[in-house]
């Protein structure tokens, strides 16, 4: 009989990361049983539904809609609803990806309940405790049985933390698998700018823009710095065209505090969150990203696309030692000069990291199969 493994995803960024390892899970002449749940962490369509449709993920089996809540609130909601499911699916592995609250909310109730662990991309470390991804990555890892991970430098990472080195398996980057088998339908950029309604003189019949994203806690909640990174970025509008799909919380932020006037009156287009396709295909064709997520790091890096990080850290170092990836913080002297380098010299060169191949989902199904023994080699045995 087939074994099931039961995958969680709850926030966006863990539906490009889920898409290839169901579909590889599902792949091969013994298939696993998946079972998809959702936490309902992220709901609204826009950050949601449409990933679901682009993407090709099966429709979760079942959802836990816990929303949105503080972070307590929301961990201990996706933990008290998800108890009484993992003990009627009975699965043989919880299977996590990422670094989100339903990431260690569920991690956390399948290894009390004596579930194995598996997590898809672990040992990141930005060594911030102050985000709340970092707490969450090094308490997964440290409860998870098998760790997948998508750079080498990861292993160091989880061997300081004191996890046994043969629980750890470096298979590349699922993400990039998704990223390489969705580029040929990425949306032009033109199309996903008629569709949010930008005026056709934006680009004032120029090709090149920048793109903006931000959402992280410590850019978007605090007042001051917000309003310095838009006044920065309508700065450098004035020279590069800007594109910014804001997130729901940032677009919140923005307007309780008052610093919509800010981004109105210049080169900026305003979007609502992009699916995956219209973001693609941005991405793509941008001179530069100005971001603090951690997600399009490593797009960028894949794309060869210039990537500046609004941070003042990255739990993704390969993106800047091998990569596009320049991290700036958030003061303006330090962001204009990274912007003003791209602009001159077309950015640093950058290469693709190992195993960021799109064969990142396969490999982890093998891994799977073996563990699990549930590959024809065992059963022939
Ligand atoms: C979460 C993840 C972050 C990830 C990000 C991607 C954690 C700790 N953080 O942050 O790692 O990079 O998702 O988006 O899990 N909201 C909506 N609609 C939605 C979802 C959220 O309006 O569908 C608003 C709500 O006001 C909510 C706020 O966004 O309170 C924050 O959402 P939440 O999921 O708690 O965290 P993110 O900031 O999205």
């Amino acid at each position: 009989m087939s074994k099931k493994i039961l995958c969680v995803v709850g926030a966006r960024p863990n539906l490009m990361k889920i898409a290839p390892v169901i579909k590889a899970l599902k792949a091969g002449p013994n298939p696993f049983d998946v079972c998809l749940l959702h936490t309902g962490q992220h709901y609204d369509s826009s950050m949601n539904d449409q990933f679901f449709a682009a993407l090709g993920i099966p429709k979760p089996n079942i959802n836990l809609d816990v929303g949105s809540a503080s972070h307590a609130v929301q961990t201990a909601e996706i933990m008290r609803r998800f108890e009484p499911v993992l003990e009627q699916e009975a699965p043989a592995a919880v299977l996590v990806v990422g670094d989100v609250n339903s990431t260690i909310a569920c991690a956390l109730v399948a290894t009390k309940m004596g579930v194995k662990v598996v997590h898809v991309e672990a040992g990141l470390r930005s060594y911030d405790r102050g985000m709340p991804e970092e707490v969450n990555r090094v308490l997964t890892d440290q409860i998870s049985d098998i760790l997948f991970t998508t750079e080498r430098k990861a292993m160091d990472n989880l061997l300081r933390e004191g996890i046994s080195a043969d629980r750890v398996h470096f298979v590349g980057n699922v993400m990039i698998d998704t990223l390489f088998s969705q580029l040929p339908h990425a949306t032009p950029m033109l199309e996903t700018l008629r569709q949010s309604g930008i005026s056709k003189t934006f680009l004032n019949g120029k090709t090149d823009y920048g793109i903006l994203t931000l959402h992280r806690p410590s850019n978007v909640d605090d007042v001051n710095v917000l309003r310095s990174l838009l006044i920065t970025v309508a700065d450098i509008s004035q020279t590069l065209p800007i594109i910014f799909p804001v997130h729901p919380r940032t677009r919140g932020r923005i307007e309780s505090y008052g610093l919509m006037e800010l981004i109105t009156s210049v080169n900026i287009a305003l979007l609502r969150p992009q699916g995956y396709l219209e973001m693609l295909g941005l991405i793509k064709d941008a001179r530069l990203v100005l971001t603090d997520s951690g997600g399009i790091q490593e797009e960028t890096t894949a794309l060869g696309v210039p990537c500046i990080t609004l941070r003042h850290n990255t739990e993704r170092p390969i993106t800047v030692t091998e990569g596009t990836n320049t991290i700036t913080g958030t003061d303006s002297q330090q962001i204009h000069a990274a912007v003003k380098y791209v602009l001159l010299t077309g950015g640093k060169a950058g290469k693709s990291p190992e195993f960021w191949d799109g064969e990142a989902a396969l490999r982890i199904a093998a891994v799977l199969h073996d563990w699990l023994g549930t590959t024809q080699q065992h059963h022939v045995a």
